[in-house]
């Protein structure tokens, strides 16, 4: 893996600024900044991109299944991703980009949880099987919240971690330095909340969302007692598991529970998480209101577990947000983190929001199309009238795209 790093002003000096991207990299500096700062030695145009054939010679006893597997594998293995860090005003921040940009597409942009890094969060679902297909037409850009990369050192007591909102304000610093104009955000938890607040500052560079678990509301003081009285008896590892997971789920114990207890509780900057966990149980209210000022204006699907500790929350956004912009995918037997669980249904979905934003023309989605035909219901909801199980995966051979507007609630079980 290659590890590059940068200055926001430094970089946006050398690179044409892309449209739509204010100058917010040179706000009042909070945090104490890194000393050693490099000016940054690749470029995305020295990114290597991998290279595949598509018509290779079947190896005997193959089958085009076979190939079309090991070819997936191979990509996976091949492209590890370059790490880069740049500084911002609010301290260094380290981010993962996969594949190559492509003329006139959106990066996906992504953004984690607390308790959790981009490769925890995300690794299951960008490296499923039919995601590959979506992904290749697409560059990726996996954020680190401050202090969560692999072999971050442990800030020193007294450090000032920046708020959500100044993390938010940290984007535009890592799409000058990469040289992008738009994105698509996917983000979860506490990403999802930066996200939309990056989004709704910076509404002309983002050009859809997709939104896992957001709660864009700030504490009230009945959520603050019973922080407060949880903090009493449960550890911080305790309590961010119980953000993450249902508690279900936790009881349950399954492999997946043991695993990521296992990361929380033994993370080597489990107080850099702390800091995180506490900017996000200091969030201010996003004040998202239906046919207000304050609103998102790109697509967006918003997704949460039938089971999830954020599911009211989401149901809450779902209803302040613009209802012919949002999609709404309630799933059902997915616990907390759809993204680790149902990594394929959320794929099928992510790859509708894709058609109905005009990317991913069916032509390009041969294999998805046909393997998961049908296996997508939807509830259509409309002012609160449902109509019944529209099928969401009319793939059309034809090469039209053949996704309809969003404003729906899929309601997707496994
Ligand atoms: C990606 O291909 O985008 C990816 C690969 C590994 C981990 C996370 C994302």
């Amino acid at each position: 893996m290659t590890r590059t790093t940068g200055h926001c002003d430094t970089l946006a000096a050398g690179a044409a600024k892309p449209k739509g991207l204010g100058a917010s990299c040179t706000g009042a500096a909070k945090a104490p900044v890194k000393k050693n700062v490099k000016v940054a030695s690749a470029t995305m145009t020295e990114l290597q991109e991998v290279q595949i054939t598509e018509e290779k010679p079947l190896l005997p006893g193959q089958t085009p299944e076979m190939a079309k597997e090991a070819e997936l594998a191979a990509r996976i293995l091949l492209d590890r991703g370059q790490t880069h860090s740049v500084e911002t005003p609010y301290g260094a921040v380290t981010f993962t980009v996969y594949g190559t940009p492509k003329p006139k597409r959106p990066a996906i942009l992504t953004y984690h949880d607390v308790g959790l890094n981009y490769k925890s969060c995300f690794q299951p679902l960008f490296q499923s099987g039919d995601m590959q297909e979506i992904i290749q037409n697409f560059v990726r850009v996996h954020v680190d919240a401050p202090g969560m990369e692999e072999g971050a050192p442990v800030y020193p007591v007294g450090y000032q971690y920046p708020s959500l909102d100044q993390l938010a304000d940290t984007i535009p610093c890592i799409l000058q330095y990469l040289n992008f104009s738009t994105i698509i955000g996917v983000g979860v938890g506490a990403g999802a909340y930066i996200l939309s607040r990056y989004a709704l500052n910076h509404q002309d560079t983002v050009e859809g969302l997709v939104l896992i678990n957001i709660d864009p509301n700030a504490k009230g003081w009945m959520d603050w007692a019973a922080h407060k009285l949880t903090g009493l008896t449960s550890s911080i590892p305790e309590m961010i598991l119980g953000h993450l997971f249902s508690q279900e789920e936790l009881s349950g114990n399954s492999e997946l529970i043991q695993k990521y207890r296992n990361i929380i509780t033994h993370a080597p900057n489990l107080e850099n998480i702390e800091l995180y966990w506490n900017s996000y149980n200091n969030r201010r209210d996003l004040n998202f209101e239906r046919g207000g000022d304050i609103t998102l204006k790109c697509p967006v699907m918003l997704v949460v577990g039938d089971q999830a500790p954020h599911e009211e929350a989401v149901v809450e956004c779902n209803s302040k947000l613009d209802p012919t912009q949002t999609s709404f995918l309630k799933m059902a037997d997915s616990g907390g983190q759809p993204q680790l669980t149902q990594p394929g249904k959320l794929t099928e979905a992510f790859k509708y929001f894709l058609q109905g934003m005009g990317y991913m023309a069916s032509s390009c989605m041969t294999r998805l199309s046909r393997s998961r035909t049908a296996s997508l219901t939807s509830a259509a909801s409309i002012d609160g009238s449902r109509s019944r199980a529209r099928t969401l995966s009319q793939s059309s051979e034809s090469g039209t795209l053949p996704s309809g507007p969003p404003g729906h609630t899929m309601e997707v079980s496994c």
